[in-house]
Parts: C-alpha cells; sequence; structure tokens
C-alpha cells in the first residue's frame, strides 16, 4: 500500500492514466483492473507472502474464478487433528462451548421474517441520509434523482449483504477445517458449535437476499483471493488467523456498523443475532491463537503472519470498492478511479472502515502480530490510532451491541481509516 507513492510510480500512473483516457470505456476498465492487480502484488514487499497471497491473486482477479457461474473447487491439504485421549486441554474454550451450546438459535423461528421489507421505502430506509456524497458523482456528470438514490442505496445494501454471504460460506468451510486441524479438543467442541453457527448464517443471509431484498451479486474479487488464501494454506494457524480473526474481525466491525444504522427492523434483529454468535467466533481465534503465536513460533514465522495479516488487511480496506455495482450503474458513465474516490471517500463507508478496524487492530495486538517494527507500516497507512482498542476477550457481545444502541444511527465525521 502506497498512500503516498514515490515521484516514479506517481509519474508512471498518470501517464498510464492518460494514455487509457483516450480507450474505449470497456477497455479503459479492463486495463484499470491490471491495474490495479500490478499495484497489489507491487505493495507486498515480503516474498512468502507474495507466494501465499500470489496465486490467489490469480485465481481471484485476473481469472475471476469466484464470478465463472459454477462451484469452485479449492484443494485442501491441512491436516486432522485426532487425539484418543480425550483430553480437557484449554478452560476458556470449555467455557465457550458451554456459551455457544446455550446460545444456539433457530434461523427460520427465531426471526420475525412475516415483516414485510421494502427496500426503496424513505420511511424506513435500510441506509441512512449521508451515506453517499452524490455531489462527487454530480461533478463526474452523473445526477441520480431521489428515487434513483433509493434504487442505488438498495444495491450497495444487497451488495453488501452478498459480501456477507460469501464470506460466511468461507467461514462455514474454513470453521470445518479448523475444527479438524486445532490440537485443543476443547477447541474441537467449540469449533463444532461454529460450524453449526456458520450454516445458520448462510441461510439467514441468504434468506434475506433472496426474498426481501431479491438481488444477489457475485463474490468480490478480493474476497475471492481471500477465502481462496485460506483454503489453499495448509497451516491451521493461518487459516485461524485469515478466518477467525482477519475475515470475521472485520466482518463484526460491519455487521455493527448496519446494525446501527439500518432502521429495517427485520435486519437490525438478523444482525444483533449474528453478532452475538460472531463475538464468540473472534473471541476464539484469539484464544487459539495468542499463545501459538506469542510461544511456539520462531520469529521468522511471526514476522511471516504479521506481514501477511498487515497486507490482507490493506486488502480489505483498499478494494472493497463494490465494482459489482459500478459494473451494474455506472460501466461506461465514469471511470473506475472516479468511482473508487465517490466510494471510497463516501462517509458511511468511511465509518464502515472506522469501526472494522476498531473491531481488529487489538486482536492483532492481543495475538502478538503488532510488533514495533510492523507498527510502522500501520501508522503509515493511518491505523494507528486503533492500537489500544478493547480486543474480542475483552469485549462481550453485549457490550458491544450496547455501544452501538447507545451511538444511535449517527454517522461520526471525519474518520481517518
Ligand atoms: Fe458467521
Ligand atoms: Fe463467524
Amino acid at each position: 500500500m502506497t498512500d503516498r507513492p514515490e515521484p516514479t510510480h506517481r509519474a508512471l500512473t498518470s501517464r498510464l492514466a492518460s494514455l487509457t483516457a483516450r480507450l474505449p470505456a470497456r477497455v479503459r476498465d479492463t486495463v484499470d483492473r491490471y491495474l490495479e492487480v500490478v499495484d497489489l502484488l507491487r505493495e507486498i514487499k515480503d516474498p512468502r507472502v507474495a507466494r501465499s497471497l500470489g496465486p490467489s491473486g490469480l485465481r481471484g482477479l485476473i481469472l475471476r474464478r469466484g464470478k465463472q457461474g459454477v462451484p469452485t473447487q479449492f484443494q485442501a491439504r491441512h491436516q486432522a487433528h485426532f487425539d484418543w485421549t480425550y483430553p480437557s486441554d484449554h478452560a476458556d474454550m470449555a467455557e465457550l462451548y458451554r456459551r455457544a451450546k446455550r446460545g444456539q438459535w433457530d434461523g427460520e423461528t427465531y426471526l420475525p421474517w412475516a415483516t414485510s421489507v421494502d427496500p426503496d421505502n424513505p420511511e424506513v430506509p435500510l441506509l441512512p441520509d449521508g451515506w453517499f456524497d452524490y455531489d462527487i458523482l454530480a461533478r463526474a456528470g452523473v445526477k441520480l434523482d431521489d428515487a434513483e438514490q433509493r434504487r442505488f442505496k438498495h444495491s450497495i445494501v444487497a451488495w453488501m449483504l452478498s459480501q456477507f454471504l460469501h464470506g460466511e460460506q468461507g467461514a462455514l468451510m474454513a470453521s470445518a477445517q479448523v475444527t479438524e486441524a486445532v490440537q485443543f479438543f476443547d477447541g474441537k467442541y467449540y469449533g463444532a458449535t461454529q460450524v453449526v453457527d456458520e450454516a445458520r448464517h448462510v441461510e439467514v443471509f441468504h434468506r434475506y437476499l433472496d426474498t426481501k431484498m431479491e438481488k444477489l451479486y457475485q463474490v468480490n474479487d478480493n474476497l475471492f483471493v481471500i477465502i481462496d488464501a485460506l483454503m489453499e494454506d495448509a497451516r491451521w494457524d493461518m487459516k485461524f488467523l485469515g478466518m477467525q480473526i482477519m475475515v470475521e474481525g472485520l466482518a463484526l466491525g460491519a455487521f455493527g456498523t448496519l446494525y446501527k444504522i439500518t432502521r429495517e427492523p427485520l435486519l437490525k434483529q438478523l444482525l444483533k443475532m449474528v453478532i452475538q454468535d460472531e463475538a464468540r467466533h473472534v473471541h476464539y481465534g484469539v484464544l487459539a491463537l495468542r499463545e501459538h503465536i506469542t510461544k511456539h513460533l520462531t520469529d521468522c514465522e511471526r514476522r511471516e503472519r504479521e506481514q501477511w495479516s498487515f497486507e490482507v488487511a490493506l486488502l480489505m480496506r483498499n478494494r472493497f470498492m463494490a465494482y459489482e455495482v459500478y459494473e451494474e450503474w455506472f460501466e461506461g458513465l465514469i471511470t473506475r478511479e472516479q468511482w473508487r474516490h465517490f466510494v471510497g471517500d463516501a462517509p458511511g463507508m468511511r465509518e464502515f472502515r472506522h469501526v472494522m478496524f476498531s473491531r481488529l487492530v487489538p486482536n492483532l495486538r492481543e495475538i502478538g502480530l503488532l510488533s514495533d517494527r510492523i507498527k510502522v507500516d500501520y501508522d503509515r497507512v493511518g491505523l494507528s490510532q486503533y492500537f489500544g482498542g478493547l480486543s474480542a476477550d475483552q469485549l462481550t457481545a453485549e457490550k458491544m451491541l450496547g455501544d452501538l444502541d447507545a451511538s444511535n444511527g449517527a454517522l461520526s465525521a471525519g474518520r481517518a481509516a
């Protein structure tokens, strides 16, 4: 990631921009997409991280495997760990298992599915006014009237929920894999409850999209890259790190933001229930990794994981630009660069990033992946404000939801992330 690119790169980028400006819109967009891939690879400084993310980047960003309309096969290579002595080996995980059993709920009967949802109804907005700055679009030559703005917000929420759904499918598979691979027997008991939780999350997000939003977007290429990397990595702790800490941590922030601001009661209740489960999942990730990373890894292995998490955090921060919505609404009307400006600088999206990183960064600190060496990089990209926050093992779902309820739907202006 280069917030302040060096002069030669900046000069090259602007030269390319002036060259591509003369191309037909569709070709220009394709060139822009490839340039983003080049930029991504350029950002990854550690060769081990490049080896880990590179093949996934090829499959996700160039071949766009998630968008071929056919099932995707991943080659899992992890080891299944059995223990025939059935030890009680982790008291905190055993306690989480007990809580998880008590916290089970039925997605079919527990949510008010009879609620009538009209995504375009201004009386019950999915997103508040002020989420987007439509003047940016107008300056780029596209003016949306009130009805179009409402339909556009419908598309954006459907896109977000679609990515939540695809992420939940990733979590379902990853939690099954980590249940096999984890070395704590209490972790296996707990992990089995998470597999059920994730299946339920897939069920309720899919039902909401299918029956209430009546819209489903394809998996975002960058999300595909992360899921691909997790599925194919043979190391159990990388799966844990990627899914339980990175994807789940960021998802928890994203669910929380949407829970806070939406006025649609069914979606609000759905998110509340999912947040309660997800808080346990991230807590489990912290428990499983804290000891492993701080006590059992070599310094070299720790550095690789530290760098990997940083790169994935940036991937998630900078690249979830809802291009699937762009292609539906604005392809040929504005450039991808103008779209990035409109989406990336939207007040609501800044809020999203703020809450997401306030959830994620403290967990990285807690599991030992925020050394002084990597802090410099986080600081450089404007994420140092999150170093001191509460990690998942210090935060209950009730506290999280209480804080979100207390802030009651207001967008916090001027976030830096
Ligand atoms: Fe989930
Ligand atoms: Fe989860």
